[in-house]
């Protein structure tokens, strides 16, 4: 009863899998082929599949991948590119890396994604793409955008670095926008033992150029047809995420399982819980609450030996680097408030049914004082 609920613990998953990565490592050892070969290629076109797209191109991190998709789409200095303030930097910096700059609207105060409604007054004749990000595993209303994209013909580029495996009215996160990307940092529901990311695209030209593009530029080794990045996914990387990739359908399903119960189990408490519209499949990346006592609990669930992070504490458009944007607190009511009160709790498929007792009765007790 005593010991500490983690708030993710990788080591039990990599010991459910060891066998086969430790092989998997093996073979890339053996071969000492480490830079663009079978792995990389195989899992490319696994993750096409899965994701219900033609095309993948490994890359180097999600950071990446949103930089070349964004690049692809054609965004460059002076453009303007739509997105969240309530996400991971990396969205917005992959658009200031190209020289443009990210214009934010206001999210869906139920979902925590971006709202659609939110996006039409930030058009302008200079806007070029949206990047909407299925945050914590939730996709975005994405009929709304793609219907705003559609009326505005701006492209889209999805963020869906947190929702591998998620889907939206049949279609999996990634393959509904111009390009979809993912991140595989260690602690994605998808993860690599380091960092790396991926593409998605259903166009042969983007992935042809994006493919291009990452590995400087050059098919014919040292003929450059542009100045390309170096930003390759390698092959121990691609090894591993091969064997996690046969699993993490069935992860998933774990975490939808635990989320079910959480949500089962606060839904009577003065707790904003997670909502998942009708006809999602949400990826359960994270598990987050909202509470206007958030610092009192989270304290409380400290004192009790209950991981617990705060995912994000500071939005995007209040950023000290992106003071030059101009923007000011209050300019996003939704997202300033979200995190204020926003909570995520343990959430990884290996949680056991104790420590998911544990954690319920904790906030339960929290609430009873
Ligand atoms: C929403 C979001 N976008 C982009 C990224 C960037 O991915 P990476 O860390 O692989 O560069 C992350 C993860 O870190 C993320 O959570």
């Amino acid at each position: 009863m005593s010991s500490s609920v983690p708030f993710l613990d990788l080591v039990r998953q990599h010991r459910s899998i060891r066998k086969e990565i430790k092989e998997a490592v093996g073979g890339v050892l053996e071969s000492q082929r480490f830079v663009l070969g079978e792995n990389g290629r195989a899992l490319e076109k696994a993750v096409a599949k899965y994701s219900g797209t033609k095309f993948a191109v490994g890359l180097a991190s999600g950071s990446d991948a949103l930089y070349l998709a964004l690049w692809a789409m054609g965004v460059g200095p002076g453009d303007e590119v739509i997105t969240t303030p309530f996400t991971f930097f990396a969205t917005a910096s992959a658009i200031s890396r190209l020289g443009a700059k990210p214009v934010f609207a206001d999210i869906d105060a139920k979902t925590f994604n971006l709202d659609p409604s939110q996006i039409c007054s930030k058009i302008t004749s200079r806007s070029k793409a949206i990047v909407p990000v299925h945050l914590f595993g939730l996709c975005c209303d994405m009929d709304g955008i793609l219907g705003a994209a559609k009326k505005h013909g701006l492209s889209v580029v999805e963020d869906a670095a947190q929702a591998f495996g998620a889907e939206y009215r049949g279609r999996r996160a990634g393959s509904m926008g111009d390009i979809g990307c993912f991140s595989f940092y260690p602690t994605k529901n998808l993860g690599a033992a380091g960092d790396g990311g991926m593409l998605v695209t259903s166009s042969a030209q983007r992935d042809q150029k994006v493919r291009l593009k990452r590995d400087h530029g050059s098919k014919i080794k040292y003929h450059h047809e542009l100045i390309g990045i170096n930003s390759r996914l390698d092959e121990l990387q691609a090894a591993m995420l091969r064997v996690k990739l046969k699993y993490v359908g069935k992860w998933n399903a774990k975490r939808q399982r635990i989320a079910a119960r959480y949500n089962e189990a606060f839904k009577n408490l003065p707790l904003q819980i997670p909502f998942t519209p009708d006809g999602y499949q949400h990826a359960w990346h994270l598990y987050s609450v909202l509470s206007p006592k958030r610092e009192a609990l989270s304290r409380f669930l400290e004192i009790k030996g209950i991981g617990a992070a705060v995912y994000y504490p500071l939005p995007l458009h209040l950023q000290p680097c992106y003071r030059s944007l101009g923007y000011h607190a209050g300019d996003f009511p939704v997202s300033e408030r979200v995190v204020r009160e926003i909570l995520a709790l343990p959430m990884f498929p290996e949680l056991s049914g104790a420590e998911q007792d544990r954690v319920i009765a904790a906030i339960r007790m929290f609430f009873k004082r």
